[in-house]
């Protein structure tokens, strides 16, 4: 089968790689000049990461600028272009008009709602949103949210068609600002930001705290799990009763920091406290990533 990955940026070399890896035809387009070049250098970075998952990292990417040639004869659409409503509407009015008319739409964005990319659409029930957790070569998760007149056939065929990739696809029953993984980040990073502004600990101290608690504990059982088992026999409900009091006054004590020019150095100015540059840190995290995968067997 024939995938195009519109927009050839850092989740859609991601995307590239995976589907190429799993065997499907892939084909970029995006009509940035040089964008071959970069993907392709892109692509030599993922290969060691995707050969420890055992996938073949030499599959079959080529690429066509012009976009209605591009998704002629494709079996699934995955777009990755800018994240702004107006480019998306031209983007999927093109693809719409050229596609297969049984084409799977699939949109990566992390904040657009399907209902909104949909209304450029003739036939809506065609579009879902399968946004994935960065990078998508790497992190099994994908939301699955469907707009107002998505279909039903279009989510199952969606949700198959990233099973086959090796990923986790979630559908979410509602369209909510952000969908769920990306809310959950804010909430936690708005406590992170607070206590690091606040001078309770440096980023490498919170960033030590959360991967040697939460991020290993929610590596295996996520929060309603843990707080279940944390309620002893009782479960959560016993959980809940005992101390939910304390965690509910605990929701009154958070903080809510700005991002604001002084907050932005700080932040800025402790990032460069990480011991080795972004591509070597890049490097270290993936491997470590692909270990706890492999443990976890995911
Ligand atoms: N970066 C992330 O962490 C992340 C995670 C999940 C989802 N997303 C979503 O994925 C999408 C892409 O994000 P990104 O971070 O890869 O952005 P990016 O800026 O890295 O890439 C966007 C690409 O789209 C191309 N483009 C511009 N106009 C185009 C057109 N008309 N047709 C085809 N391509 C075009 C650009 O040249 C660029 O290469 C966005 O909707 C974003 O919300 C991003």
């Amino acid at each position: 089968m024939k995938a195009t990955i519109v927009g050839g940026g850092v989740i859609g070399v991601s995307w590239a790689g995976l589907m190429a890896a799993h065997g499907l035809d892939v084909v970029v387009s995006d009509p940035a000049p040089g964008i071959e070049d970069a993907v392709r250098a892109g692509l030599a970075e993922l290969t060691p990461a995707l050969r420890e998952l055992g996938l073949p990292a030499d599959g079959r990417v080529t690429f066509q600028a012009d976009l209605a040639e591009a998704v002629a004869d494709a079996g699934v659409v995955q777009e990755n272009g800018p994240e702004r409503l107006d480019l998306k509407h031209r983007i999927w009015t093109t693809i719409e008009e050229n596609a297969p008319a049984d084409a799977l739409f699939l949109t990566s964005t992390s904040g657009i709602p399907a209902t909104e990319i949909a209304t450029a659409l003739e036939r809506p029930e065609r579009l879902v949103v399968g946004h994935p957790f960065n990078p998508p070569h790497l992190i099994p998760l994908v939301e699955v949210v469907p707009g107002e007149k998505t279909s039903p056939e279009a989510v199952e065929r969606a949700v198959e068609f990233y099973r086959g990739l090796g990923k986790k696809p979630i559908v979410l029953a509602k369209e909510v600002p952000g969908f769920v993984a990306n809310r959950l980040q804010a909430a936690i990073f708005r406590e992170c930001v607070h206590l690091v502004a606040e001078g309770v600990v440096t980023e490498q101290q919170l960033d030590e705290v959360v991967t040697s608690s939460l991020g290993q504990r929610w590596a295996v059982s996520g929060p309603f799990l843990s707080f279940h088992l944390g309620g002893g026999p009782g479960g959560l409900p016993h959980f809940l009763e005992h101390l939910g009091p304390g965690l509910r006054k605990r929701w009154g004590q958070l903080g809510t920091p700005d991002l604001d020019e002084e907050t932005v150095r700080l932040l800025s100015e402790q990032a460069g406290d990480f011991g080795g540059n972004v591509a070597e840190l890049a490097k270290a995290r993936d491997t470590a990533q692909i270990a706890l995968m492999k443990a976890l067997g995911r």
